[in-house]
C-alpha cells in the first residue's frame, strides 16, 4: 500500500507491550491505527458508509464499488442528480461535497465517508426556491431535466464562495457542464441576476431569434 503501512505491520512494529505503547504516546498509537485502518482493503462485500446528505445523517451498507451517484439515487432515492455520460464529462451528476462540486458518477460512495453532501433536493427550503433557482425560472435559464440539476449545483457552489462573480467567472464555473442544446446565455444571466448584477453581454443570439419569430 503506497507510502503507508498495513495494520498488521503497524501492530507488529508496535509490539504487544504496554510499555512500548506508552513510550510512543497514546496519540501516536491511535493515529497509527487510524491510518492503518483507513488503508485496510475494503470489500468486496458491503461496508458501512456514513455521511450527511442534505443535513441528515445517513448510514448505508454498500459494496465499495458503488459510486456516490448510485448510492444517492439507488439507496437513498435522491434522483435529482442524473446519470448521463457516467464518465466525468457532462456534469449532470454534480453534487456538492463539503460545498465543492463533484461528479458523483466518478467517485465511490466510500470516498465520501464523513462528508457533508448536498444534492439538488437539499436546496429549496419549505417549498421556497433559492435565489438562484428563482432567477433560473424568471430568466428562462433552463436546460432539460438531465442538465439543469448539475448546472444549479455548480452555480450554487460558485455563489456560496463568490457572491458577486463576474460573467467570465460564471462561464468558467459551468465549463464542466456540457450539453449542446441548452440556454447557456440565459443561465449566465440568471446567475448574475441572482447575485444582484446584470449581464454585460447581451443575449444576442436569443434576441435575434426572438425578433425572427416576432
Ligand atoms: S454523469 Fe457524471 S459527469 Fe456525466
Ligand atoms: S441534453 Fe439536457 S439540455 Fe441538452
Amino acid at each position: 500500500m503506497a507510502g503507508g503501512v498495513s495494520r498488521r505491520i503497524f501492530l507488529k512494529s508496535l509490539g504487544t507491550s504496554a510499555v512500548t505503547a506508552a513510550a510512543l504516546g497514546a496519540d501516536t498509537v491511535s493515529q497509527g491505527l487510524a491510518q492503518a485502518n483507513a488503508e485496510r482493503a475494503q470489500g468486496p462485500g458491503a461496508v458501512a458508509v456514513a455521511f450527511t446528505v442534505n443535513g441528515e445523517k445517513r448510514t448505508l451498507m454498500v459494496e465499495p464499488r458503488v459510486t456516490l451517484l448510485e448510492a444517492l439515487r439507488g439507496n437513498l432515492g435522491l434522483t435529482g442528480a442524473k446519470e448521463a455520460c457516467d464518465r466525468a464529462t457532462c456534469g449532470a451528476c454534480t453534487v456538492l461535497l463539503n460545498d465543492t462540486p463533484v461528479y458523483a458518477c466518478s467517485m465511490l460512495a466510500i470516498e465520501a465517508q464523513g462528508a457533508a453532501i448536498t444534492t439538488i433536493e437539499g436546496l429549496a427550503r419549505d417549498g421556497k426556491l433559492t435565489a438562484l433557482q428563482q432567477a433560473m425560472v424568471e430568466q428562462d435559464g433552463l436546460q432539460c431535466g438531465f442538465c439543469s440539476p448539475g448546472m444549479v449545483m455548480v452555480l450554487t457552489a460558485l455563489l456560496r464562495k463568490n457572491p458577486h462573480p463576474t460573467e467570465a467567472e460564471v462561464r468558467r464555473a459551468i465549463a464542466g457542464n456540457l450539453c449542446r442544446c441548452g440556454s447557456y446565455p440565459r443561465i449566465v444571466a440568471a446567475t448574475l441576476a441572482a447575485s444582484g448584477q446584470k449581464p454585460v453581454t447581451q443575449l444576442n443570439v436569443i434576441s435575434l431569434h426572438d425578433h425572427a419569430l416576432a
